[in-house]
């Protein structure tokens, strides 16, 4: 048997917490091999101390600027009980929720109801019925169908409008991660309709107090120029409400995909908004999911079938797009990386899934040290949106998480 290879130079994931320690892959300080032992896979295994770091990162940039801020977890992109249970027990972020069963959920793990604040799209009135008894909850109205429906239900009550500014930020070019933009989007309400919207909310005494926009996915540090324009298109929309108290700013932080990735400076993008809401009074109000779960979360995988077939070398691997969807759906890049290092040259593998669709594939032709059937790779980036958007497809759909602390 090959023994590891020690003397690799680092990759550019690597960090304290996930590092190679001669030539094996350690996830907070545990072997990964060893986590295979005893859970076997398709494994999510988090990182706690990573949630927690990437929280309190958040949370230093934020109080550079002189507004008052609130961060919420945007729990679509992880609801793993035992994160969801950490944040509430050491009272680290509030949650944003997006479905009554989200709130549910956030409210069973320990979160107070004033700690919660919901953004959905396409609101029924069964949602409405069951998110009402939650009196603490704040809601974001994303329509103006919303808004009426809700002021006839519980008139007076303080909420939330969240915007369309008709432009959008992502990860790269990427198009699919906009939330709004050139494209008419179902997301939030259009300039063009503003008006209306308040005219409706004085119709039912509803009084709003947060202006909230979520343009899109991903961004890093090239994005942020385009991210200053949108803010300050929202500042227009803020100016039209006396009654604003807060500023809803959304999630969309990105974290780095691949080597040429840098990571988002948080000091820019503090400067960011105090350049454009620095003269407001405002509380400032973000809720990003993938920038605090993303990059603490891997996904155990076993090779199970290495192949040449013609020039492409595959490697097969125990589980599919099904419960790690993102490259398949927003062709967003997932490096695959290994537990033990074999000495020997790298060569490009294509790294697919378990699953008999054609999309079932992680990475094309992407370097890798030598895979032998039976070794464990892991999914870096393998923490939000993953596990979350999970389906059962080809009755594949099982596998265990596990939160390091
Ligand atoms: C309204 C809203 N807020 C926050 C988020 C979290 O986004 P991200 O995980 O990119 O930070 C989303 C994601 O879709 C969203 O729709």
């Amino acid at each position: 048997m090959n023994t590891p290879d020690s003397t690799h130079t680092h990759f550019w994931w690597e960090r304290a917490g996930l590092e190679y320690r001669e030539g094996l892959l350690f996830f907070e300080g545990k072997p990964i091999d060893a986590l295979v032992k005893r859970f076997g896979t398709p494994t999510f295994a988090y990182s706690a101390p990573r949630i927690e770091s990437n929280i309190e990162r958040l949370k230093r940039a934020l109080s550079q600027t002189c507004l008052d801020a609130k961060l919420f977890y945007a729990m679509k992109a992880n609801r793993f009980a035992p994160i969801l249970s950490q944040m509430a027990g050491r009272g680290l972020c509030g949650i944003d929720a997006c479905s009554p069963e989200e709130v549910m959920l956030a409210s069973s793990c320990g979160f107070p109801e004033e700690a919660i604040s919901y953004t959905a799209t396409a609101v029924s009135n069964q949602d409405l019925e069951r998110l009402l008894p939650f009196k603490g909850l704040h809601i974001n109205c994303d329509a103006i169908s919303t808004l009426r429906r809700l002021g006839k239900r519980d008139p007076g009550r303080a909420i939330g409008l969240r915007i369309n500014p008709a432009m959008g930020v992502g990860y790269g070019e990427n198009e699919l991660l906009h939330y709004s933009g050139d494209a008419t989007t179902k997301f939030g309400i259009y300039e063009e309709q503003f008006d209306e919207a308040l005219a409706v909310a004085a119709d039912y005494h509803l009084t709003i107090t947060t202006l909230h926009l979520h343009t899109g996915c991903g961004y890093l540090n090239t994005q942020l120029p385009v991210w200053e324009k949108i803010l300050l298109q929202a500042k227009d929309f803020a100016k039209k409400i006396p009654s604003l108290t807060a500023l809803n700013l959304g999630g969309g932080l990105g974290v780095p995909h691949t080597q040429n990735d840098l990571p988002l400076d948080l000091n820019r993008w503090a400067e960011v908004i105090q350049r454009v809401f620095g003269d407001t009074r405002l509380t400032l109000q973000v809720e990003p999911g993938d920038y605090i779960v993303k990059d603490a979360g891997l996904l155990l995988l076993t090779a199970n079938t290495v192949e040449t077939r013609q020039s492409t070398r595959f490697v097969g691997v125990n589980a599919g797009f099904n419960i790690a969807i993102e490259p398949a759906i927003y062709a967003l890049p997932f490096e695959p990386v290994v537990a033990c290092l074999r000495p020997g040259k790298k060569e490009p593998v294509t790294v697919c899934g378990n699953i008999n669709e054609a999309l079932d594939i992680f990475i094309k032709s992407h370097p890798l040290p030598p895979i032998l059937e039976e070794d464990t790779i892991a999914l870096i980036n393998a923490g939000a949106y993953a596990s979350s958007m999970s389906s059962n497809h080809c009755m594949r759909g099982t596998f265990r998480e596990i939160l390091i602390r």
